[in-house]
């Protein structure tokens, strides 16, 4: 009997059954009706039924960060989230990811199945300390405001409310090694993790304090609750510094507002 090359293997997600053939190196990604990711074929490597390296997919979020995202976000922003491990900031899984903000405590949050760090490369929020409901910001809105505070090479930044400094390390990506990056948080824990975490930019330096005393900055990034601006703040910006702050403390209500200051002609 005469056989031929073997034929080529159905892609899992060809509901149709149709044979299909795939040219050398060529990759298929699918994604559900929600944009989340269901499989690539061929495998890459293969990692707990999950087909795609870790790289690829968290390009594959920052890609679709800036996709769903209501605001154009800088290429330069889109390489950092694509760059920067999220995992590396919130220490080993598994995970809680918060699912109903309105329940208290840990039951606002469901729970990865396991450890693998391509729970953390969708839109979501991640427990830092499920008890006090404190979380790593959602990516998407954090990616707007980021955009909105225009950072650029060589700024000198200040992220106020850094948590384990995840968002603190995508600005400094914006900086580069010739800016520098003032990461400010309350929590003296935290301020430990997130100095920890951002040991391979030296160019971050990370305080505990409460934000009320901070260096000259051309931009400053707000993620801690307030109601207002801060008269230091205000006064630390450089001329036509940029600052970004939530206007309403209350959670699920937040309006991240945008001023842009330049000093009064003498
Ligand atoms: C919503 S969390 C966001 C953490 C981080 N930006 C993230 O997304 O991963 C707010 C953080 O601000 C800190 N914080 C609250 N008030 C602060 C203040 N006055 N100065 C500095 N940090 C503050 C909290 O301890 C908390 O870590």
């Amino acid at each position: 009997m005469l056989t031929g090359p073997p034929r080529p293997p159905r892609h899992p997600d060809d509901q149709l059954g149709r044979p299909f053939t795939l040219a050398m190196n060529t990759e298929i990604a699918t994604t559900s009706a929600c944009g989340q990711l269901r499989s690539v074929w061929p495998p890459l490597h293969g990692h707990q039924g999950h087909l795609l390296t870790l790289d690829a997919v968290r390009r594959f979020y920052a890609e679709e960060i800036a996709a769903a995202a209501t605001a154009e976000l800088p290429p330069a922003l889109v390489e950092a989230l694509a760059r920067v491990p999220r995992e590396r900031f919130l220490g080993p899984g598994p995970w809680r990811i918060m699912r109903d903000a309105s329940r208290p405590g840990v039951a606002a949050y469901r729970r990865t199945p396991d450890a693998d760090p391509r729970h953390l490369y969708h839109n979501v929020l991640v427990a830092i300390d499920a008890e006090r409901q404190l979380n790593n910001g959602q990516p998407s809105g954090n990616a707007i405001w980021i955009a909105a505070v225009e950072v650029r090479p060589g700024d000198r930044v200040v992220h106020i409310g850094a948590g384990v400094g995840y968002y603190t390390a995508i600005l400094a990506e914006l900086t580069g090694s010739s800016g520098s990056v003032t990461a400010i948080e309350i929590d003296a824990a935290l301020a430990e993790r997130a100095r920890q975490n951002l040991a391979d930019h030296p160019w971050v330096t990370v305080l505990c304090g409460d934000g009320s005393a901070i260096p000259e900055a051309d931009a400053i990034y707000v993620n801690a609750g307030c109601t207002h601006p801060c008269a230091e703040w205000l006064a630390a910006l450089s001329d036509g510094g940029r600052l970004v702050l939530p206007a309403d403390h209350r959670p699920h209500a937040r309006r991240h507002r945008r001023a842009r200051l330049r000093a009064a002609a003498p």
